[in-house]
């Protein structure tokens, strides 16, 4: 979602006139997107920023910015006390931004602006082949670990008309794959006026001539209907993949989350999933060492991880939120138990992801091809329908081209393979 918000940023600003700029010696104007969603993520910030007061030393005309959820949460502290940040930008002000530029509004853009939902914002996309398209924004769920309904206001969703207009355009411009953002994307289409929820959402998507696969991030597994299991096995362009967030095996631990679910209806909703569409993939996220994590509880997770077997995880400390209910709790964990759980965690997720990889050789898949391999620029790399990495040799440029190819090897954090 921040990553696409930037690639929004940088679209506004080019239709400005503005050209992006690898290089912060040589910006005129340096924008940082902030996220807040751990403490780890607003450290580095705290650090960058840091560095770019140096920059700003060096050229007093430099103009520097905030935008994001870091911007939205600290608000007027952060000018009050980094004399060289220039204008903070909230997570539902990014339109503003050129008008901030102007001086035409102040620098201090926080407010919850209640049309955002509305307005389709241009693009600088990093991806040539595959888009990012938000559908909706904020979330109304308060885990009460997380930050998000407090830095992404409430949930609120897009006209479907103007999601569909913007993927018909991306169609047009080339684009085969589109992803469709949002922190509870199961719940899309609450408050709109039009009889339209997710599924149905999907189901105008995938009529889309020129899209060939559909993704989506993130779904909640308390929202998760029958209806959209059915739509993700009917919809033929619709990928089989899902990243449905966990979080913990515990019962207790859950119920402390306030995520709605427990450890068995979860399961239920995996169980289905597989039943109706037997290859997909499913990613989750864990949060080890909430407050009131035994290592019973823990253990609960480890075997969550060894019962279900995700196709891949990510997995995060539990860190101290403000304004969450979670710091209120009793039984904050040292950080020591935290890294070992964690580390206890990511060795058991290698073995299985390992595992279902090694599953992977000798099996044809199809490929989106993306471009040259990030780590081997002599060869191509892409995606198989179930967000898996490729790696295969072609000389040819294959990109945006759907292509089969034959896995030799599937190591832990991708496939190789040789087309077919
Ligand atoms: N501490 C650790 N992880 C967190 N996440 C969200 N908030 C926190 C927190 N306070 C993780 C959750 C979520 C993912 C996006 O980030 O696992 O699914
Ligand atoms: Fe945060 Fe929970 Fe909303 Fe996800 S569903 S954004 S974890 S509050």
């Amino acid at each position: 979602m921040n990553f696409h918000d930037s690639e929004r940023i940088a679209g506004i600003l080019r239709n400005e006139g503005y050209t992006l700029t690898e290089y912060p010696n040589s910006a005129d104007l340096i924008i940082i997107n902030t996220c807040s969603v751990r403490e780890k993520a607003e450290q580095k910030f705290y650090s960058e920023l840091g560095r770019f007061r140096r920059l700003r030393k060096k050229n007093p005309s430099l103009k520097i910015a905030v935008a994001g959820c870091i911007a939205q949460q600290e608000g007027v502290s952060i000018l009050k006390r980094f004399d060289h940040v220039d204008y903070l930008i909230g997570t539902r002000n990014i339109g503003k931004i050129q008008l901030m530029l102007e001086g035409k509004v102040t620098p201090l853009n926080i407010d919850d602006d209640p049309e955002y939902h509305l307005r389709t914002l241009p693009a600088v996309r990093s991806n040539r082949v595959s888009a990012w398209v938000s559908i909706m924004y904020g979330c109304d769920n308060f885990c009460s670990f997380c930050i998000v309904p407090y830095t992404r206001g409430r949930e609120r969703s897009r006209d479907y008309r103007d999601i569909c207009d913007e993927i018909k355009r991306l169609a047009d411009e080339g684009y085969k794959e589109v992803t469709l953002l949002g922190q509870n994307v199961n719940s899309y289409g609450k408050g709109l006026e039009d009889d339209i929820d997710f599924p149905g959402l999907l189901c105008l998507i995938n009529d889309i001539d020129g899209i060939e696969r559909i993704r989506f991030v993130t779904s909640h597994p308390r929202d998760l209907s029958e209806r959209l299991i059915d739509a993700m096995e009917e919809l033929p362009k619709v990928c089989e993949h899902i990243h449905l967030p966990i979080q913990s095996g515990s019962d207790k631990i859950l119920k402390l989350m306030n995520r709605g679910y427990n450890y068995s209806e979860y399961i239920a909703r995996i169980e289905l999933l597989r039943k109706k569409i037997p290859d997909i993939a499913i990613t989750t996220d864990i949060i080890v060492g909430f407050p009131g994590e035994t290592d019973n509880d823990f253990m609960q997770t480890l075997k969550a991880l060894k019962e279900i077997e995700f196709d891949g995880i990510f997995a995060f400390k539990y860190s101290k939120r403000p304004n969450t209910s979670a710091l209120k709790l009793p039984g904050h964990l040292q950080d020591e138990v935290k890294s070992e759980r964690l580390e206890e965690v990511l060795v058991l997720q290698d073995d299985i992801t390992s595992k279902i990889n090694r599953q992977m050789e000798g099996r044809v898949v199809e490929v989106l091809v993306e471009g040259p391999s990030k780590t081997d620029r002599d060869k191509l790399t892409g995606r198989t329908r179930t967000n898996k990495i490729v790696i295969f040799n072609n000389d040819k440029l294959l990109e945006g081209i759907l292509v089969n190819t034959l896995i030799i090897k599937g190591n832990r954090h991708s496939l190789y393979g040789i087309l077919s």
